[in-house]
């Protein structure tokens, strides 16, 4: 016997991936799923599928009276059966190199059908292409497919890591209330009734950052916890109403302290699924993402970089470019995309629907043809100096498509961020091995149009940059802040930062977001009340799990790594979730529909 803990206390002595030459002539008992059955006029082969894989078990209507082989005549895919036998070689001709059992196969001498099981809904395969819908509505039998089950393992195991790597270092786990009080995060609220007290409703957490803000405050000192956040969002691939966080919190410590602490976790923890992840990390500046590629969450395996051409069209005769260049806060970039200069007119022309998707009102672009010419609506316009300034500034080479973007600053930067992506996947740009970096220094606040307030660019909770606080009332969009995302592979992985500790100062911030005095401790007291206690230094962050999982299983959707996923409507097609409740159950928490 091996020591493989997944025989202690089962029906079975080995599991289906497990039997190689070096077992044949051994007597063994296997449990499974009936995967594929094949019927060979005489002899029947069952592939026998488990968590682990498959092995082959062959039926012979010589063996044991044909008991087995009545019986295995009468099993049906996804039907559990447990099946005793000796293993032997293959016979010629059906050895497979691919499979890890693929040398031997189990001769059945025993076989117990366990439960039959309905005719699927679909096959159990990972090359088909399958509805979601489908897959949802019977998630217990779309884990079954191997892909699905490395997914559950994969994220078993890096969750275990990422545990493993924070014990290590002295961070404690502790666990904090689902049922609190709302935490902005910039979400709406989850609300959950209350029965005992009638009209009351508890917020399911955004996040447990007040939460751990107050272990830190209480003494914990370091403290984690893989915790469920809930918020009630337009859903996207990357997004889930209801997700996982390995939320992390340390007192009397520096920025550098954290981002240290949290760089040694994390590259132990990757380390352990077989990512290497480099440090230090590389760290970019929300300005720089921003400039060079258009997001604060720059995928950098891509190139493609944003060129600032402002100055160049400063007095261009095209309208458009030298509004933009002459308006304060507005700028002209442009991406060079290698290969799409040959592209027809057409084709570029379909561009600036995708460029509309991000805001563009427009997308300017100059074709640079393998044969010398230039074709584009707006190079009429250029003179020559400006053609040149372009071609220098952007290193043309012949085949190149330079897209333009003019208008804000920020926006600008978003759309040619938007086509940079796009342009990467048209062009089948490469993207290999895994990208990180920290993205740091994100202003403190910037304006909501549809709020017409200052509004946190991370959280409330956030330090300001203590040499910008004189200007934290006057010129609050020129506040920095003591912030950093974790950026994997053009996603945002992570994010965190230092917390005010000092309770005037969370005032004064409270107070900037649009806060009075008692609104701020009507929602925030206890919070205002621990910081007057002696609150120490503090910052933290918080790894978005699924997203970081779904990065390591290759997956382009979060779906794909939670075992119980909902849709974008946020339903759960399984169960049904959400759905009415009774008349009662409304009357205990006195509500009425309306
Ligand atoms: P933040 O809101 O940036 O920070 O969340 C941290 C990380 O969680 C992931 N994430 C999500 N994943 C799936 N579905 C969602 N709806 C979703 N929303 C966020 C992202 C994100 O980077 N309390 C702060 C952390 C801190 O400051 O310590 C917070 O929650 O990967
Ligand atoms: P128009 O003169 O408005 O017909 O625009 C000429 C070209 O400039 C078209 O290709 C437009 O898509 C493009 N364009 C218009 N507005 C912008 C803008 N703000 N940024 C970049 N290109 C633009």
């Amino acid at each position: 016997m091996s020591d493989n803990p997944m025989h202690e206390h089962s029906m079975h002595t080995h599991t289906c991936d497990e039997l190689r030459a070096e077992h044949i002539g051994q007597e063994v008992t296997l449990t499974g799923w009936v995967w594929h059955r094949r019927d060979h006029g005489g002899l029947i082969f069952i592939d026998l599928r488990d968590r682990e894989g498959l092995t082959q078990v062959s039926f012979d209507p010589d063996v044991a009276d044909g008991a087995p082989f009545r019986v295995a005549e009468t099993v049906r895919p996804e039907w559990p059966i447990k099946v005793s036998g000796v293993v032997r070689h293959r016979p010629e001709g059906q050895t497979n190199t691919r499979l890890h059992t693929g040398e031997i196969e189990v001769l059945a001498s025993e076989v117990a059908v366990l439960n039959r099981s309905k005719v699927p809904a679909f096959q159990i395969e990972d090359d088909q292409a399958l509805s979601e819908d489908l897959r949802l509505k019977y998630r217990y039998l779309d884990l079954r497919r191997p892909s699905m089950m490395a997914n559950l393992r994969l994220r078993s195991d890096f969750t275990f890591a990422v545990r493993e790597a924070l014990h290590k270092r002295a961070f404690m786990e502790v666990e904090t209330p689902a049922l609190f009080k709302s935490t902005p995060e910039g979400a709406r609220d989850f609300i959950v009734p209350s029965r005992l007290q009638q009209g009351c409703f508890y917020a399911l957490p955004q996040s447990p950052q007040l939460l751990k803000q107050l272990l830190m405050v209480g003494g914990v000192e370091r403290y984690y916890q893989v915790a469920k956040c809930f918020r009630d969002e337009d859903l996207r691939a990357d997004r889930q109403p209801e997700f996982t966080q390995v939320d992390i919190e340390m007192s009397f410590v520096e920025q550098d302290d954290v981002m240290g602490a949290l760089e040694d976790v994390l590259a132990d923890a990757f380390a352990q699924v077989g990512v290497q992840m480099q440090t230090p990390l590389r760290r970019l500046s929300f300005l720089d993402a921003m400039n060079t590629y258009g997001t604060d969450k720059p995928d950098t395996r891509i190139g493609m970089e944003l060129h600032d051409v402002t100055g160049i069209f400063a007095d261009s005769s095209f309208r458009v470019f030298a509004t933009a260049a002459n308006t304060e806060g507005q700028a002209i970039k442009c991406i060079s995309v290698k290969g799409a200069g040959g592209w027809a007119r057409s084709k570029i022309d379909k561009l600036s629907k995708v460029a509309a998707t991000f805001g563009a009102k427009g997308l300017a672009w100059v074709a640079f043809r393998e044969d010398g010419s230039v074709n584009s609506p707006i190079a009429k316009f250029f003179s020559e100096a400006e053609m040149d300034g372009l071609k220098a500034e952007c290193a043309i080479e012949p085949g190149d498509l330079v897209l333009f973007a003019a208008g804000p600053w920020q926006l600008t930067c978003e759309i040619l961020g938007g086509m940079r992506v796009h342009m990467a996947e048209a062009m089948g740009v490469p993207r290999e091995g895994h990208d990180f970096l920290w993205v740091v220094d994100f202003p403190l606040v910037h304006w909501d149009e549809d709020r017409k307030a200052y509004a946190a660019e991370h959280q409330p909770f956030t330090q300001p940059e203590e040499a910008d606080l004189d200007r934290l009332e006057s010129d609050p969009l020129t506040v920095g802040s003591h912030t950093y995302d974790f950026v994997m592979d053009g996603y945002e992985a992570g994010g965190g930062g230092m917390r005010v500790h000092d309770a005037e100062l969370q005032m004064r911030i409270l107070k900037l977001l649009g806060f009075t005095e008692e609104g701020a401790r009507e929602q925030f007291g206890f919070l205002m009340d621990a910081l007057e206690h002696g609150a120490p230094p503090m910052g933290g962050f918080a790894l978005g799990l699924d997203r970081v999982c779904m990065l390591l299983a290759g997956s382009d959707s979060i779906r794909d790594v939670m075992a119980f996923p909902k849709t974008t409507n946020g339903n759960d097609l399984m169960s049904g979730a959400p759905s009415p409740v009774d008349e009662r159950q409304l009357r205990d928490v006195s509500l009425r529909l309306a």
